[in-house]
């Protein structure tokens, strides 16, 4: 059981939470089950020039890889944040390919015991990157076993117990930490301090979704056009992962229904049967922006403020809701709290 910060508690609601909808299942970031069990590995980009969008990342790390390569090391300890399914993993696994290494893949909550986390590191080929996702969760024992791992290449392990107890250093041979996390500020100093290069991936803008759509169908062999392609982009809330969900819905479709190439017409009538707002906004997203609305003139409103009146966990608003309503211009961010916006009040019908 990984440890829990205090900070991800977040605030119990002061009132009883409002009736819920189911959320549009379509619409969340998070992989589901089925994309978790690999079917979304076959979609994933495997060399860097195939990764749309985010040019300053890939420069940045075009650059590393380069000079890693020319020295014959392994590159520096990267950590990638950003809301869930923007390519952490996908690029951490392009790396691995570009390096001509291996990944192994963990994540934090996997890393129960002290074993867990040594039997990875002293099993790793020199080169090698090993990608931890959720990085803000490891409890503070694993934690302080990477510290020398990551900066000095060895695990120091206590052997005995008591009086006798005598620490070992093992040597390991040089890798690559790639760490993942939605929440960079959950990370404890020491351990950010030790990556060589943080980088922030961004939500995508239109005309890199409708890219990764496109390519997407190729890899499905599904016919489409590209004013199909925007009408799915528009709707997947800047994100790769939906994008490639809305794809595969409105295939379905569109194959059930015999209709041949996706066009624009198509992809709207299907994503409008699935329920998939315009904006890709959900139930959620509404609730917020309606009682930020109805009960706050527009704001500025807290945070603690509008999770109160919606039932909803603060940390959860400020992770999944929050950066891509930020993103679109539907809330902005002040001083004294957050507001809606004319654009978002024009959406809702105010
Ligand atoms: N830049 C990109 N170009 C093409 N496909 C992408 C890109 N980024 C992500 N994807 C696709 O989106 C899905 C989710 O990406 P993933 O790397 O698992 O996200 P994260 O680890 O950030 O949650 C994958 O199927 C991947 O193929
Ligand atoms: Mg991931």
């Amino acid at each position: 059981m990984a440890i829990r910060r205090s900070s991800e508690q977040g605030n119990p609601p002061q009132q009883p939470p409002k009736e819920r909808k189911p959320r549009n299942e379509l619409l969340q970031s998070n992989p589901t089950t089925e994309e978790t069990n690999s079917n979304e590995d076959s979609l994933r980009p495997q060399r860097l020039a195939d990764y749309i969008g985010q040019k300053d990342l890939k420069a940045v790390l075009a650059i590393a890889i380069e000079a890693a390569k020319q020295r014959g090391e392994a590159m520096d300890h990267l950590l990638l944040y950003g809301p869930p399914g923007l390519g952490k993993t996908t690029m951490s696994l392009i790396l691995a390919t570009e390096m001509g290494v291996n990944c192994k893949i963990t994540a934090a909550p996997a890393l129960e015991r002290p074993r867990d986390i040594t039997g990875l590191l002293v099993n790793l080929n020199p080169g090698d990157v090993l990608f931890v996702d959720e990085i803000h969760r490891l409890n503070r024992i694993t934690e302080e076993l990477l510290y020398p791992a990551m900066e000095d290449g060895r695990l120091d392990i206590t052997v005995g117990k008591g009086q006798s107890a005598k620490t070992r250093s093992i040597p390991l041979p040089p890798f690559t930490l790639v760490g993942a996390t939605t929440r960079v500020g959950s990370l404890t100093a020491p351990l950010r301090d030790r990556f060589g290069m943080i980088q922030r991936l961004q939500f995508y803008e239109l005309d890199e979704l409708t890219e990764i759509v496109l390519r997407t169908a190729q890899v499905l062999e599904t016919e489409i056009v590209r004013e199909g392609a925007i009408e799915i982009a528009t709707r997947s809330r800047g994100t790769p992962r939906i994008a490639n969900r809305l794809l595969k819905r409105v295939r379905d479709y569109a194959q059930v229904k015999n209709l041949g190439v996706i066009g624009a017409e198509v992809a709207a009538e299907a994503l409008e049967l699935f329920q998939v707002d315009q904006m890709g906004l959900d139930w959620t997203d509404r609730l917020l922006l309606n009682t930020m609305i109805d009960q706050f003139h527009g704001g500025p409103v807290g945070l603690d403020a509008i999770g109160a009146a919606t039932g909803e966990d603060r940390i959860t608003i400020e992770d999944v809701y929050e950066p891509y309503l930020l993103q679109i211009g539907f809330l902005q961010r002040t001083p004294r709290g957050r507001m809606v916006t004319d654009k978002a009040m024009k959406h809702l019908g105010y």
